[in-house]
């Protein structure tokens, strides 16, 4: 298949080097020159086992291009994904301002086209960011209408800094948020070879299983960090009570270990992306808007 990546960071490189690996062909776009520069001489701007390894042969082989040139990109792609940074705000909600650029882009990029492009969401957006940002940008801007002259996916990415490519091939679970089944039968189509459940979804709520993860396994984290606190004060090894929690299979000894405390460019951000959007829900669905 032919695939656009459009912002090639962490997620971005991971997926589109991933995707070139599996035979898929895939043009990286991102709006850094140096980044695709780098990219297109075979040397990752980030560190992550095997990636090197794999960009080299992708690229050697012609199934794997970086560029700044959006356009060209969307104009052969059958999917499209949208990998830019979801950044917070002051307030700690969800700063849009990428994802609107990129889809304004896409848009503009997709009007003299034809086909059916599935326009895929990856990056992590709040529920509602999808409907109610990035489908009005794109139809704006392509004087097409969703599901009529492109499709749309949420396919969001739970990949780990560290073990990108190895959770690229290994992931627990796909899910594919759809605007339609055309749309999510293309998306399903690209992962039919790999061997985990595939969960379909409609767009919300494959933008909600996101968050819900990421603030599970955060709170999985305080939660033994505050039992740690307890142990202190009565003589108890944490990580014996730990250990012996994590043998019960409903609980797991995963994201249960007693230390500083949730970090990393992830879980903070979207931890409180969640919260800033909480006094926004209503009683109806559908009310939360970002
Ligand atoms: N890093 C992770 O471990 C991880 C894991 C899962 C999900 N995510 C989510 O994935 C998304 C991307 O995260 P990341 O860590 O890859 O971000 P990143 O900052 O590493 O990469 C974003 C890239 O997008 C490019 N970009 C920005 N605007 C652009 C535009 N209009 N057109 C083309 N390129 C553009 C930037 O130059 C940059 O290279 C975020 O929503 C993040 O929350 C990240």
């Amino acid at each position: 298949m032919k695939i656009s990546i459009v912002g090639a960071g962490y997620v971005g490189l991971a997926t589109g080097v991933g995707f070139a690996s599996m035979g898929h062909s895939v043009i990286c776009v991102d709006v850094d020159a140096e980044r695709v520069r780098k990219l297109n001489r075979g040397e990752p701007p980030i560190y992550e086992p095997m990636l090197e390894e794999h960009l080299r042969k992708a690229l050697e082989e012609n199934r794997f291009e970086a560029t700044t040139e959006l356009g060209r990109a969307i104009r052969q792609s059958e999917v499209i994904f949208i990998c830019v940074g979801t950044p917070s705000k002051s307030d700690g909600s969800m700063d849009p301002v990428f994802i609107e650029q990129a889809s304004r882009d896409i848009g503009q990029a997709m009007k003299d086209r034809g086909g059916y492009p599935v326009v895929t969401v990856k990056s992590t957006v709040v529920p509602g960011t999808t409907e109610g940002v990035v489908i009005p940008l794109l139809e704006r801007n392509s004087g097409k209408r969703a599901g009529a002259g492109f499709g749309v996916c949420v396919n969001p990415e739970f990949l780990r800094e560290g073990q990108a490519l190895s959770d690229f091939f290994n992931p627990d679970r796909v899910i594919i948020g759809e605007l339609d089944g055309r749309s999510g039968d293309t998306l399903h189509q690209l992962y039919r070879d790999f061997k985990c459940p595939i969960l379909r979804t409609d767009l919300r709520t494959a933008e909600m299983i996101k968050y819900a993860s990421n603030a599970f396994l955060a709170a999985k984290i305080s939660f033994i960090n505050e039992i740690g606190n307890i142990c202190k004060r009565l003589g108890i090894d944490v990580y014996e009570v730990a250990r012996g929690m994590g043998l019960d299979r409903r609980i797991s000894p995963h994201f249960l270990n007693a230390g500083i405390g949730f970090g990393g460019s992830c879980f903070p951000k979207d931890v409180r992306a969640l919260m800033a959007g909480r006094g926004s829900w209503g009683t109806s669905p559908g009310s939360w808007r970002p």
